[in-house]
């Protein structure tokens, strides 16, 4: 290749070899994208319309995960639609009449039957069972951190953030109290300290609710979110191809910190997922004034709760199926 470059560069005027480079850089660009693409094709799921409990036990899993998770958010809401579900359902009978799950899967087995129970109680009976959403108090947060040594309180601080999805519509968000929750997100590490990271942040009802019609996953609680940010980067910061999911780490751990810093400030929740297409995305950009020229890495709803509110369930996995110490 080196020997390529020299011989093309004896060849070809400067500003020729310059330009040939930069559109070569571009190919190198097209061609990640496409690997990308294709590996994503290659390995992925199926879509929920074209779950057929076919797939690889992964596959498997992830469609069952989607489903009971749906289930645990739908009851999680302050008001829960009745009745829900007729689709997740059919799903996850389907999934779970697979040997393959009860064989391979039987954590996710247990989650999905469980979850199933509950959606019938509700359904039927208009029972929620704690297993499924538990009740969580807004004292909980702070409570056990008086008295409790360094170490305690971070883990019990990280461990108490919940996802909310039944905020407190009369308790208006403090603007200071996002300042304070971006200035601690600020520290979060980058790529050679690019800081990409861009914050838009809405706390008028109208903003609020013109701006996330456009995101997909908040359903039955989009309407009573207290205020909304739209975590961006500035695409501008990174380069080639080797750089081309940089945005996404960068972005994702900065989204992850102002999460934190709200929740150090005694509001809650709810990470919105932005796994758009572009129509979409230039949507997003038109309606909440982003520039071209920032890419979206998700939404975050942001409110304070009522001093009892639901949680989803969202079990976790167990530390050996993560941690491989080496
Ligand atoms: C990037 C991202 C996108 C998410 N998108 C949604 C969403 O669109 N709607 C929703 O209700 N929850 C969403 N969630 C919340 C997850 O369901 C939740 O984090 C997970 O179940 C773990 O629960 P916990 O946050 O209470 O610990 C999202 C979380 C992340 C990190």
């Amino acid at each position: 290749m080196a020997i390529l470059k020299r011989v093309i560069k004896s060849f070809v005027p400067a500003p020729v070899f310059v330009l040939l480079k930069q559109n070569y850089r571009k190919l190198l660009v097209i061609r990640e994208a496409a690997i990308d693409a294709s590996r994503h094709i290659k390995y992925g799921a199926a879509e929920d319309d074209l779950f057929s409990g076919s797939g690889t036990s992964r596959h498997l899993e992830c469609q069952l995960t989607k489903d009971y998770h749906r289930i645990e958010k739908g009851l999680a809401l302050k008001h829960p639609k009745h009745p829900f579900g007729e689709g997740v359902r059919s799903r996850l009978e389907l999934g779970l009449r697979r040997p393959i799950a009860h064989e391979q899967l039987p954590e996710v087995v247990g989650h999905a039957e469980s979850a199933l129970e509950a959606l019938e109680g509700w359904n039927t009976r208009e029972v929620i069972p704690q297993m499924v959403s538990p009740t969580v108090r807004s004292q909980s947060v702070w409570e056990p951190i008086l008295n409790a040594d360094a170490q305690g309180v971070l883990e019990h601080f990280f461990s108490s953030r919940r996802s909310v999805r039944a905020f407190d519509t009369s308790k208006a968000v403090d603007h200071d109290a996002i300042r304070q929750a971006a200035s601690t997100a600020l520290s979060t590490p980058s790529v050679c300290n690019r800081q990409a990271w861009r914050l838009h942040v809405f706390t008028q009802a109208e903003d609020v609710s013109r701006v996330i019609r456009h995101q997909n996953g908040n359903a039955g609680f989009g309407g009573g979110v207290p205020a909304l940010a739209v975590v961006t980067v500035d695409t501008r910061l990174f380069a080639g191809a080797a750089e081309r999911h940089q945005r996404w780490i960068d972005g994702g751990l900065f989204a992850m910190n102002f999460a934190h810093g709200l929740h150090a400030q005694g509001l809650a929740t709810c990470m919105l997922n932005w796994s758009m297409k572009n129509d979409a995305s230039n949507r997003l950009r038109e309606s909440a004034g982003i520039p071209a020229h920032e890419d979206i890495v998700m939404l975050v709803a942001i409110g304070h709760t009522e001093n009892e509110f639901r949680v989803a369930r969202s079990p976790r996995r167990s530390l050996d199926a993560v941690l491989e110490m080496r």
